[in-house]
């Protein structure tokens, strides 16, 4: 893949600056159309851009919800392919507002796809979750498991999401990819999430609240994702959806045990499930090997300790 243009969308967030930093290094043209919505501190997410050294001039602050604005910039840009990652994130949160996500998650996914349409590009990745499988505890996650029975209005917006997906590469003649990521952590990771909340709190001397200590989780360090959007691009076949997580579950409690070699103050305070979380997420990665050949490589001790490192040198930030 030499020099091509790319749009990413959210890409001031967090897994979108570091995708955005990667392709840059490799030289194509990155153009990011992010609203720097105040989901988290938007000044954060301008830092964020800074970090990377950004060309400020590919960036375009505009909401995805301006349907006429994105079609006037994608015919502007005609990119060679879009990675939408702009939505609003967040289980907890979509239980309280459900409608602002049926927007984010899906409306701005629809306008994007339509624009891509019009302005003729190639290519669309889509951010997809692994929360569109619902609460499935035990094996590992194929693919083909999801079924539409999400436990979140998160994880329903996705999975209406990657249907209108579907549609629209039909519809232009689009390749698609679609990507289901697995609880991403690592360095800028997301203020809301368990992972920089729970070392913002011990760094600070603060009870964390462990909401069901038996769950599991399969957290992917950002620097496999990146690796794994960066294959997909690269070799995804058209029309397929890829896991792309790290293959291992790791329970709460041994999470917990390695934040504590760090942290051995650690104070912690065990109650019940939130409304809309799952047991437990476990991804089969058996089609992301054989057709990206993805090899996730960060272990959880090694990704905490990097995650650890950078909280101590940017406490101001978390
Ligand atoms: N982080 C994870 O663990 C995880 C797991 C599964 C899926 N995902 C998906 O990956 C993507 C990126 O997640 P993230 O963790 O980097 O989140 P993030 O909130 O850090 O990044 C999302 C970005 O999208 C932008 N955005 C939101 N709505 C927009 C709109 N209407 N128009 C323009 N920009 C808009 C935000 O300002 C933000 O910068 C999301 O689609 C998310 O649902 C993330």
């Amino acid at each position: 893949m030499i020099n091509v243009k790319i749009v990413l969308t959210g890409g001031a967030g967090f897994i979108g600056m570091h995708l955005a930093g990667r392709l840059l290094n490799e030289g194509h043209r990155v153009i990011i159309i992010d609203s720097l919505h105040s989901y988290y501190p938007s000044e954060r997410k301008k830092h964020h851009l800074e970090v990377i050294n950004f060309p400020m001039n590919d960036f375009h602050k505009v909401d995805l919800l301006d349907r006429e604005a994105i079609k006037a910039i994608m015919k502007k840009i005609r990119p060679d392919a879009v990675i939408h990652l702009a939505a609003l994130p967040g289980v907890a949160y979509s239980i309280e507002e459900p409608l602002k996500y049926v927007d984010y998650d899906i409306k701005a996914t629809i306008n994007i796809l339509e624009a891509c349409g019009e302005a003729g590009t190639g290519r669309f990745l889509f951010a997809s979750s692994s929360s569109v499988y619902g609460d499935k505890p035990g094996a590992a996650l194929k693919e083909e498991d999801a079924d539409g029975k999400t436990v979140s209005p998160y994880a329903a917006s996705k999975w209406s999401a990657e249907s209108f997906c579907h549609m629209y590469a039909g519809m232009y003649g689009l390749k698609l990819n679609i990507m289901r990521f697995f609880t991403v952590y690592g360095p800028w990771a997301r203020p809301d999430m368990a992972i920089p909340k729970f070392i913002k709190k011990s760094m600070k001397g603060e009870s964390i609240s462990i909401f069901g200590a038996d769950s599991g989780r399969d957290y992917t360090y950002i620097d496999d994702i990146v690796e794994g959007i960066h294959l997909t691009l690269l070799h995804g076949r058209n029309g397929e959806i890829y896991n792309l997580g790290s293959g291992r579950e790791v329970k709460m409690l041994r999470l917990l045990e390695i934040l504590q070699s760090s942290f051995p103050s650690m104070k912690l305070d065990f109650t019940d499930y939130r409304l809309g979380d799952v047991l437990s997420t476990h991804s089969d990665l058996s089609k992301a090997m054989n057709h990206l050949n993805y090899s996730p490589k960060t272990t959880i001790e090694e990704g905490l300790k990097k995650t650890i490192q950078w909280a101590e040198s940017n406490e101001k930030f978390l």
